[in-house]
């Protein structure tokens, strides 16, 4: 499965970058604000630090015609650029024409299997389903995960993407893995989570404490 990064923070994803843990990142508007940065300037330098890895920078607009002139902006600030589109009638038929054109899409706020068939019928890259928002409201987020997956699968000419969003807990990644999902994109923190296990920080002190006491040097 690959690993994308949930942020618009270029200090966090420098260093996770260094790890060699990246496979691309997802941006949103809400992102943007949190970061307080400009959103052109964000996009770019996250492309510059993951060059020929998927970056996706979303759209604000609703309508086709506008959702195109936005994506034909951002699409201009690095090959890398993947256009986010929101997943209505109008982002569908963006998707389709940036499909034509070669440009990679990601389909956002998917919450059901429906939508999820319509965007690989557009011919999105990736489709991106909320599991914790979805938790959120009492439904089964990784339920969905489960049902694209299958239904994808159903049909081999479809080659939309699964990427798991709205990660919440580092279950959910585990989840995603087992399900088989493409991508899961998660926040840092949660990344960071995924590393630790009380049992290995317990097996450090007794060696290092064991170490000690052989009186012994690397
Ligand atoms: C990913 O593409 C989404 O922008 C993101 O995962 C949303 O997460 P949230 O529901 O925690 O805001």
């Amino acid at each position: 499965m690959k690993f994308f990064v949930d942020t618009a923070e270029v200090k966090e994803i420098e260093e996770l970058a260094a790890i060699g843990l990246l496979d691309g990142v997802t941006t949103n508007p809400s992102l943007i604000l949190k970061s307080g940065r400009d959103f052109k300037e964000v996009v770019k330098e996250i492309c510059a630090l993951l060059p020929g890895k998927p970056v996706s920078a979303e759209v604000t607009a609703m309508d086709c015609p506008t959702i195109l002139q936005q994506a034909a902006k951002l699409s201009k600030i690095a090959d890398n650029v993947v256009i986010k589109l929101p997943l209505t009638m109008e982002g569908l038929k963006a998707c389709k024409k940036l499909t034509g054109d070669g440009i990679k899409t990601n389909v956002t706020l998917c919450f059901s299997v429906s939508q999820a068939l319509l965007a690989a019928k557009a011919g999105a890259t990736y489709i991106s389903p909320f599991v914790g928002r979805h938790d959120d409201v009492s439904q089964d987020g990784m339920a969905l995960i489960e049902d694209i997956v299958q239904m994808y699968g159903n049909y081999p000419d479809l080659h939309t993407q699964v990427l798991v969003a709205s990660v919440r807990h580092p279950i959910h990644v585990v989840q995603a893995a087992l399900i088989g999902a493409n991508v899961c994109t998660i926040p840092p923190k949660i990344i960071h989570q995924l590393v630790k296990n009380p049992l290995t920080d317990l097996g450090l002190e007794a060696f290092t404490k064991d170490w000690a006491k052989t009186g012994q040097v690397i």
